[in-house]
């Protein structure tokens, strides 16, 4: 199969040499093109006379925002541009799939770049690895199971994440960079915790995120096809409802740690993530304050909401690969694994308190119709 676009070398380098700009070349004119004399605002040129100051971080999208005035359109036009540059209307469409500033856009998108931008940081470097002393072998062996865990579910963000990076307007640069940077954390968070399972002298445990037996806990599942569709379910589903489950957990995680290195990488990953959920919370209170049908937006989320909260309870969060380690690290032992899992039924119960805060802060209200239980089911 082929797209019909193949010629000869031969045909291909006569056609460029024949364009009407490069036999100007060719012959010596070397006069710029239109864009060089337009006026601003014009087919040929965006903007002029923007002088962008830094501030004491540097150059940030705010500072270059605050300068340049235009404004984040509400529509972003059907062209590959950066915000605020030209385009021709000869110039072949780019049909973008979410053009709209209400689903995607949050007050805080610009300085959590900014933020996320200034703490990158190495799962190679920045980790003290060397430190990394054995733990008893049964709080190693749940260490190593958790991590193992932890590693797999990690790509589940980016793979759902990936392809509406790509369907984003360019107009909304900043959104596409927090999304491509996500996507950098996400596959550092992945990273770090495959290294502490084999850098400790245990291993990598079993990886199952989705519970066997279960057909719709895996892929199966209708609403994980919804992510696919549907930038409103995808959002709330990774970046509000499970990253706001697991920021939690990892807070609960950063308490355990017996390691400087366990305590370094949970605070790492902790940084990270409550970036992607401050997102994810500030996205659905824009996207409820400025949805064009308030209302019809507000019971489609919490249709949306239902679906969520059920799959999440009944796959992740009750995931006997979650809660057994975690019984045991909290325990300090095997053999004290009741008393662990008494201190992580409190664990749940505040992270379900948590995700309804959120809910509230994003005025999506779910306190009488939430599918998580306060009292743990185990
Ligand atoms: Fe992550
Ligand atoms: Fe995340």
């Amino acid at each position: 199969m082929t797209s019909g676009v193949r010629r000869s070398k031969s045909e291909l380098y006569e056609e460029l040499k024949g364009r009407p700009h490069i036999r100007r070349y060719r012959e010596g004119d070397y006069r710029p093109g239109a864009w060089f004399d337009a006026d601003p605002g014009t087919e040929d040129w965006g903007t002029w006379g923007t002088r962008a100051k830094p501030g004491k971080r540097g150059l940030t999208l705010m500072d270059i925002n605050a300068a340049d005035g235009v404004p984040v359109p509400d529509v972003g036009p059907p062209v590959m541009v950066t915000r605020g540059g030209a385009w021709r209307s000869d110039a072949p469409p780019r049909q973008w799939e979410v053009n709209d500033k209400y689903l995607i856009w949050s007050d805080n998108v610009v300085s959590l770049y900014e933020e996320g931008a200034s703490r990158q940081w190495s799962a190679t470097r920045d980790i003290p690895w060397e430190s990394l002393t054995p733990l008893p072998p049964a709080l190693e062996r749940a260490y190593c199971q958790f991590m193992t865990h932890l590693a797999s579910v990690e790509y589940t963000a980016n793979d759902s994440l990936a392809p509406w990076a790509a369907r984003i307007n360019t107009t909304f640069h900043e959104v596409k960079f927090f999304l491509y940077q996500q996507m950098v954390d996400e596959a550092r968070h992945s990273e770090v915790f495959r290294k502490r399972a084999l850098a400790g002298g245990g291993g990598l445990g079993v990886s199952n995120a989705y519970i066997p037996g279960l057909p719709l806990s895996g892929q199966a599942n209708p609403f994980r096809q919804k992510l696919n569709d549907d930038f409103n379910a995808l959002s709330y589903f990774i970046q509000f409802l499970s990253e706001g489950i697991f920021l939690d957990n990892f807070r609960f995680c950063e308490f355990l740690a017996q390691t400087d290195v366990d305590r370094i990488i949970f605070g790492r990953v902790m940084q990270d993530e409550a970036r992607h959920v401050s997102y994810g919370v500030m996205r659905l209170k824009y996207y409820l304050e400025h949805a064009p049908d308030r209302q019809a937006a507000l019971d489609e989320m919490h249709a949306i909401a239902d679906e969520a909260e059920i799959l999440k309870q009944s796959v992740d969060m009750v995931n006997p690969q979650i809660l057994e380690p975690l019984a045991i690290m909290a325990g300090g032992g095997v053999d004290r694994m009741e008393q662990g899992m008494d201190v992580y039924r409190q664990v749940w119960t505040k992270v379900v308190e948590e995700y309804l805060r959120r809910c509230d802060v994003a005025g999506f209200p779910r306190r009488d119709r939430t599918y998580l239980f306060h009292e743990p089911p185990f």
